[in-house]
């Protein structure tokens, strides 16, 4: 991967998509290294996430992650529409959706999708993600002891039948590619031994505080890209994703002296650590400076060698994102939704 140094590329405010870093999936199609992530956590108002989208294709921009949950996608797809008219054409953006853990029906995959679609004024979608492996959900601002009340346990035989719906959305021409989200490496196991269009990527919790080393090189050696979410530690998520025990990856003394000595923000260290680790950083983000210095971070100065080595070393294996919202019975540890035994938790 080449980065560039800081003098190419940064003209005012704008950095050339060009120069940005891709990475190839399986398909051999090209996705930017580097997207904006649009989940307001429940107080960014969704005008002010599609004001960022435009805003973002205006700096340079190609790749947005989207969700249906983040219940924004219909304003994004205005502000979509307004660039696609402007100024870019359609296969030069990458666009993420997911599917949302109450669709895993499998009456409710396709007509989700084409919702996701119908918001976004966009006839296909570059990657169509299973959001959750558990078909459990929440409203939107629940609190943390929030539970469906037919919450129910990772069944491979039910997923199945999900995903052979996705692989239906790649046949249709609605879908370039499918992958998963907050999956493990058990889970992956069974789905790459069954799928039929197997997943391009496995979007997951990455950070310096969070590398989960293990689920990375799997991804990896399998042939999937590692998208990671969360990359600057979420200073931002809702109530019910924060505990007294979270750590603060942005203020890890590591992370501050190499951010003092580039003279940027930590969190654009996070982002550079995680472009030159291998990963698909997707940053939030609706202040226009954070987000143009985020992508700069990714065409600018490289991390030395030793500096990627000491946040190697800072991994605390600190999951912020637990989602206890998801879990099945009562009482149960966040833990459980993670198999951290190596095989799938037990119903
Ligand atoms: N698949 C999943 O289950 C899943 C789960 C969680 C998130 N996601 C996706 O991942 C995306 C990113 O995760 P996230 O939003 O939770 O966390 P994040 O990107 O780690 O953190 C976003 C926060 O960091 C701040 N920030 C970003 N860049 C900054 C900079 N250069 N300087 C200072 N502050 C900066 C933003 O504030 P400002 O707006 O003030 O800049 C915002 O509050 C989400 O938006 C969503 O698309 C997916």
């Amino acid at each position: 991967m080449e980065l560039r140094s800081a003098s190419g590329p940064l003209i005012n405010g704008y950095v050339d998509p060009a120069l940005v870093p891709h990475r190839t999936v399986y398909t051999g199609a090209r996705m930017p290294a580097i997207g904006l992530g649009t989940f307001g956590s429940d107080h960014v108002t969704a005008a002010e996430v599609a004001a960022a989208v435009e805003g973002a294709t205006e700096v340079g921009y190609r790749h947005f992650d989207c969700a249906s949950v983040y219940g924004n996608e219909h304003e994004i797809g205005y502000a979509l529409q307004q660039v696609l008219r402007k100024h870019l054409q359609r296969e030069q953006l990458w666009i993420t959706s997911k599917l949302w853990n109450d669709k895993h029906g499998e009456n409710d995959v396709i007509a989700s999708c084409r919702k996701s679609l119908t918001d976004l004024r966009i006839s296909y979608l570059d990657l169509y993600l299973v959001h959750w492996p558990f078909p459990n959900f929440h409203a939107p601002g629940c609190d943390v002891t929030s539970r469906s009340k037919d919450a129910k346990p990772y069944i491979h035989a039910e997923f199945m039948k999900t995903w052979r719906k996705m692989e239906e959305l790649v046949d249709l021409g609605l879908v370039r590619h499918i992958g998963t989200s907050n999956m493990t490496v058990p889970k992956l196991k069974l789905l790459l031994r069954d799928a039929r269009i197997k997943p391009a990527v496995n979007e997951m919790e990455l950070h310096p505080h969070f590398q989960q080393p293990q689920l990375f090189d799997f991804v990896r050696s399998n042939g999937m890209v590692p998208v990671g979410y969360c990359p600057v530690g979420s200073p931002g998520r809702p109530e019910r994703d924060r505990t007294p025990e979270d750590t603060v990856p942005t203020q890890d003394p590591v992370i501050v002296k190499i951010a003092n000595r580039l003279g940027i923000h930590p969190a654009v260290v996070c982002i550079k650590w995680a472009v030159q680790r291998g990963q698909i950083p997707i940053p939030f983000s609706t202040n226009r400076g954070h987000y143009l210095s985020n992508l700069e971070g990714v065409v600018s100065e490289p991390l030395s060698d030793d500096e990627m080595g000491e946040i190697s070393a800072i991994d605390r294996n600190c999951r912020l994102i637990k989602g206890q919202v998801f879990l099945w019975k009562d009482g149960q540890p966040w833990e459980d939704l993670w198999d951290l035994s190596g095989d799938i938790t037990p119903p």
